[in-house]
């Protein structure tokens, strides 16, 4: 049974998160395809003790949550192996997963992220050119995938091999490290740094592609998890304010290894409004108390940087751009309390451009386009006790029909809280 994937329609946080989890419920198997730990997925799990404890997972699939869920890690993913065996402590700390359990497995061409990847973001971004990364060594180890001289995780089952490929990207960095003004390590110190974490990941390597395909071929429920969203992805993105990698729904098929008949539905997730992290263009922002207003009611705070994000309203020109590039089958907006008590509440439903008015982004042109707004009367009641569209206010409703009519895809959810219940389910994904 082909799978669902899961994209963000926007600039990534759109609450892709809760969702998978709640998807995950009735899954076999999660297989993340792009990024790093740049994502941050916040778990919320009982603690055993009546209440919830919150974790924060970057690279693991939040599919760890439930004990018989597969999670792989694609070999279009990049990967710190110091950073995933501090994940793999909290994960064990938690009672979420054993040491060794093969429920887990990372694709051995998934690239690894290494110290000098993150010395190098971390110096590039206090220069002028800076995007506004997340200074996890993504840009860099994809730029080693890219001019091949990356360094698969599967190397760690031969550490002597793996220092002959450190050497040979090390030697591509060495210019851009002593401009910097840093020392460059040796491959021997770089590879030393990974050993203690190597014995310990070795025994989780796999074919992600072949696991994923099995899981297809036997019917299983499979989920290709993205990470970001559109509008950073590599190619269709808002370059170069964008991460490295194809966040699209496309990205699933190279990121795991599998075609495109292997997915039947491209599940898009928005929020209620907009926002961003980093640099770039960002025309709906709001800079005024309503942005801030958003930001304090949504929480609009990075899950790995703790960075205030940017907030705006949401722009169906970039949602009908995510609608066309990913393909998507179903529309999931998250999110919606946030807006609960706003008078009003406008929409990007065109853009004013040096070419004229436009209801497709204007990718090229996004620094000048001006956003043509309009606006919906608001509501004043809670909406987290809603199960059905019906429980909402007539406002709220007219709200989230508007914006699938506008996208032209039709809902499957609408996200009215935090927590697990607070959901209105209108589809079935896996059916
Ligand atoms: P990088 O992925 O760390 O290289 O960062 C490149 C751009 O993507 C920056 O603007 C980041 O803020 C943004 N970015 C990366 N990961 C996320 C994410 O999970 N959510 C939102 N923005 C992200």
């Amino acid at each position: 049974m082909p799978g669902v994937a899961i994209v963000g329609a926007q600039w990534g946080d759109e609450g892709k998160g809760k969702i998978v989890d709640l998807l995950t419920e009735g899954a076999d198997l999660v297989a993340r395809y792009a990024g790093g730990p740049n994502a941050g997925h916040t778990l919320v799990i009982p603690n055993g003790r009546g209440g919830h404890d919150k974790i924060v997972v970057r690279l693991v699939p939040s599919g760890i949550l439930w004990p018989d869920t597969v999670c792989v890690l694609g070999s279009g993913m990049v990967v710190d192996p110091l950073a995933l065996s501090k994940e793999l402590d909290e994960l064990v700390a938690k009672g979420l997963w054993r040491e060794g359990d093969r429920r887990l497995v990372l694709s051995d061409r998934a690239h690894m992220i290494l110290p000098f990847h993150l010395l190098v973001d971390g110096l590039r971004e206090k220069g002028q050119f800076a995007v506004g990364t997340t200074k996890r060594g993504i840009g860099p180890a994809y730029e080693d995938k890219a001019r091949r001289n990356g360094v698969h995780l599967g190397a760690l089952r031969d550490l002597a091999r793996m220092e002959r490929h450190v050497a040979r990207a090390l030697d591509a960095w060495t210019p851009a490290l002593q401009a910097m003004g840093e020392k460059v390590p040796t491959p021997k110190e770089v590879v030393a740094a990974i050993e203690p974490v190597a014995a310990r990941l070795v025994p989780l390597l796999g074919e992600g592609s072949l696991v994923v395909d099995e899981a297809i071929r036997a019917g299983k429920r499979v989920i290709f998890e993205g990470a970001q969203g559109t509008l950073l992805d590599i190619d269709h993105g808002t370059y170069p304010y964008v991460t490295s990698s194809s966040a699209t729904s496309g990205g699933a098929c190279t990121g795991i290894g599998v075609g495109p008949t292997a997915i039947r539905r491209v599940v898009g997730i928005t929020k209620a409004y907009t926002t961003r992290v980093g640099g770039g263009p960002f025309p709906t922002e709001l800079l005024d108390e309503m942005g801030e207003r958003l930001r304090t009611a949504g929480g609009e705070f990075g899950a790995v940087t703790g960075r205030p994000r940017r907030c705006g309203w949401l722009d169906l020109p970039g949602l009908r751009y995510a609608r066309r590039v990913n393909g998507l089958t179903d529309l999931i907006i998250t999110k919606l309390d946030v807006l609960t008590g706003l008078s009003s509440i406008e929409f990007c439903v065109a853009y004013d451009t040096p070419d004229g008015r436009v209801r497709d982004l204007p990718l090229n042109t996004l620094d000048r386009a001006k956003p043509v707004y309009e606006r919906l009367p608001g509501w004043s009641e809670r909406i987290d006790h809603a199960r059905s569209i019906g429980d909402l206010p007539a406002n709220a409703r007219a709200y989230v029909e508007r914006i699938a009519a506008e996208v032209g895809v039709p809902l499957a959810m609408v996200s009215v809280g935090p927590q697990r219940e607070a959901t209105i389910r209108l589809r079935d994904l896996f059916a």
